[in-house]
């Protein structure tokens, strides 16, 4: 087992291990007294792993209650939201009383946000059960929802006040959703770490795990308001958004990133960010991975949703450059070239 603290303003542990999940209520009684909890979980993760939750946390003397909303992202929405809201509040919970979310990036945004939003804040504890928020969402306090006019339009920066990582829950995993993790460890590697390649490739969960949170620990505690440095971690994302919101969430959120990695990449050659084309050499580790790659969308489109992209200030949106695997650059161009980016880099 492996302890990492965030130091963020309200800086928090993150404990690493196998089989540990069953020991939460343990954990979350070192930092909580007996208080309510509210468990926020998924369809699917309620039957696999909410129980063992709610148990030791029943052992520990908390009193428990539970949210349970249908497993996918259309499920990341305003009615939700209000729901978990609702739930809160006819159980009376009060600002002593915490939540714990039970599951993957999606669980964590939602019940993370009803954590910022609710008495206008309340503390909340992270417990993941997918390969992709182990290494990604689960650390930062990025919170969010989606509207229909995109992903993640609304949320909040709400640091959790623990996070547990059981990477012995991945053993429940489809080879999807562990295909889902490889993107965002694959974006890891690239933007900060070309080591860590071969242990992804070899699905060596131990250390890909501990190696992305250390790498994002040391941006978010750079850069906890994603006002620089952070943005980094957006590689894929601008076009990977629209990809998904343009499937109608029928491409995953880490295909999506795949895709997006690549078209990000060329496109920064194009129009020449960058000396150097290593889109050849990005897209042959992703197709190794498994991802498949083709875009099924017009650079229109793409350009269209990308005017959603929270990385807009004014007349410039931030771009990832690329220079090396595992070296990546942060530019500022100008939105008049946005809509050519895009269609360069699918060329
Ligand atoms: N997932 C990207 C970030 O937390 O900044």
């Amino acid at each position: 087992m492996k302890k990492f603290t965030i130091s963020t303003t309200h800086p928090y542990d993150v404990i690493v291990g196998r089989d540990i999940i069953q020991d939460s209520g343990k954990f979350i009684a070192e930092r909580f007294s007996k208080c309510k909890a509210c468990v926020i979980t998924d369809s699917e993760v309620n039957t696999l792993y909410a129980d063992q939750v709610v148990e030791s946390l029943k052992q520990e003397g908390f009193t428990t209650t539970r949210v349970i909303f249908p497993n996918g992202e259309h499920s990341k929405s305003l009615n939700t939201y209000a729901k978990i809201l609702e739930a809160l509040a006819e159980d009376f919970f009060t600002r002593t009383d915490i939540i714990v979310a039970v599951g993957g990036g999606i669980v964590g945004d939602i019940a993370g946000f009803a954590a910022a939003t609710y008495l206008r804040g309340i503390s909340y504890v992270q417990i993941t059960t997918t390969y992709l928020s182990a290494i990604d969402s689960s650390v930062g306090g990025k919170t969010s929802i989606n509207l229909l006019g995109g992903k993640n339009l609304v949320g909040a920066y709400w640091q959790p006040s623990l996070v547990i990582c059981d990477y012995g829950t991945f053993d429940t995993l489809s080879p999807e959703y562990i295909l889902e993790g490889k993107a965002e460890a694959a974006k890891s590697a690239f933007v900060s770490d070309a080591n860590l390649i071969p242990y992804i490739q070899q699905d060596d969960f131990h250390h890909v795990v501990e190696r992305c949170i250390s790498i994002k620990k040391s941006i978010v505690e750079a850069d906890e308001l994603d006002t620089g440095l952070r943005q980094l971690l957006n590689f894929g994302h601008t076009i990977g958004h629209g990809i998904e919101k343009l499937s109608a969430f029928t491409v995953t959120h880490g295909q999506a990133v795949a895709k997006g990695m690549v078209v990000e990449t060329k496109a920064a050659y194009a129009l020449g960010l960058t000396s150097t084309d290593i889109s050849a050499e990005i897209s042959s580790i992703l197709e190794g991975l498994g991802f498949d790659l083709s875009v099924d969308y017009s650079s229109d489109d793409l350009y269209r949703y990308a005017l959603t992209d929270k990385k807009i200030y004014g007349d410039k949106i931030t771009v990832v450059v690329p220079e090396a695997i595992g070296k990546c650059k942060l530019l500022k161009i100008p939105m008049s070239d946005l809509h050519e980016f895009i269609r360069l880099g699918m060329e």
